[in-house]
């Protein structure tokens, strides 16, 4: 009996001590706005994946796509409060954090996505990284999505085309004089409200990269899409400076070994997704792809190019230079 009770004693005290021993999971939320079957929202469960394999019991991570917790307009306030821990917004949505990664928005700026790439392995693109560190976040790296096209009601082939159109951007000054340089009239709008406004009409068009345009079935509510590539559609993967710096030295490691390999599968997958998400976009039948002639692509650089001057003092004509550099 003496025997049976010293046993179930030495139980409970096994059990209490787990539980004092055992301390929680870190939780890691990482909040986006679009779909899963896209870059971001693949890169966001490989991390996801990784982590959890690696920090067993340590740390979980939970995922939330298509706006489910924040859109962009919010998500980074969030994250200064404590209420999210990672978010990859689109580099065009982080105005009131740094003006340097305006440069991403300058239309006609890089040729294609290798440029981009180039560009942010190099020094000046590595430093940009730390351009959001003075508002209390930590820029951690990348991500691609791709090159962005006009889709709008109409055939737009010359920027006179696009004159007195209504497009949505993201929420960025420097998208707002790229269409207010060819006399359209630009509309700063959260992503998750872009296909009910282009089918009800109350936008005309939108740009954006394939995998978007093809995964939010912007396509099925715009007739037209002109092939421009006319710019960048990456992303910033960013946590708060405060969840950072409290995460242990060896965590925090594996965490970013984690998201750097989380972010070569993403851009793995997004290049892969600018040639198959554009293919099934024409085979749709649901809109018409136009390309532009060397002479029209000539027209709408001319109409556009001038913004860059107008945003050099923000940016930092060096970063500019830096950047087109990378076109070579
Ligand atoms: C995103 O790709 O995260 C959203 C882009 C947009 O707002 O158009």
């Amino acid at each position: 009996m003496r025997f049976r009770a010293l046993s179930a004693a030495i139980a409970l005290s096994a059990v209490f001590l787990a539980g004092t021993v055992d301390a929680k999971p870190i939780m890691i939320k990482f909040s986006h706005v679009v779909a899963e079957n896209t870059p971001k929202g693949q890169m966001a469960n490989k991390f996801k994946q990784l982590v959890e394999e690696r920090l067993a019991g340590k740390v979980k991570v939970e995922v939330f796509p298509s706006s489910q917790l924040f859109g962009d307009n919010k998500v980074l306030e969030a994250m200064l409060l404590g209420d999210v821990q990672m978010a990859a917004p689109s580099l065009s949505k982080f105005k009131r954090y740094t003006k340097k990664l305006q440069l991403f928005d300058l239309p006609f700026l890089f040729k294609d996505i290798a440029a981009v790439d180039r560009f942010q392995r190099s020094a000046a693109g590595q430093k940009l990284l730390d351009s959001v560190k003075k508002k209390g976040l930590v820029g951690l790296g990348y991500l691609h999505n791709g090159m962005k096209q006009l889709s709008a009601s109409k055939p737009l082939l010359v920027p006179a085309d696009a004159s007195g159109l209504k497009f949505r951007i993201m929420s960025s000054d420097v998208l707002a004089a790229q269409f207010e340089a060819i006399n359209a009239n630009p509309l700063k709008k959260p992503f998750s409200e872009v296909f009910t406004l282009l089918q009800t009409k109350a936008i005309d068009g939108q740009e954006n990269s394939w995998s978007n345009i093809y995964s939010k079935k912007f396509f099925e509510v715009q007739p037209f899409i002109t092939e421009t590539n006319h710019g960048d559609l990456d992303y910033l993967v960013v946590t708060s400076k405060s969840f950072w710096d409290g995460l242990p030295a060896d965590i925090r490691a594996t965490v970013k070994k984690s998201l750097d390999e989380a972010i070569a599968f993403g851009n793995r997958v997004a290049a892969k997704k600018a040639v198959s998400d554009r293919q099934k976009i024409i085979d749709s039948g649901r809109t018409k792809v136009l390309s532009l002639t060397a002479a029209q692509r000539a027209l709408w650089v001319a109409a556009m190019k001038p913004v860059w001057k107008k945003f050099e003092g923000q940016i930092g004509k060096d970063l500019i230079d830096a950047a087109y550099a990378s076109n070579k």
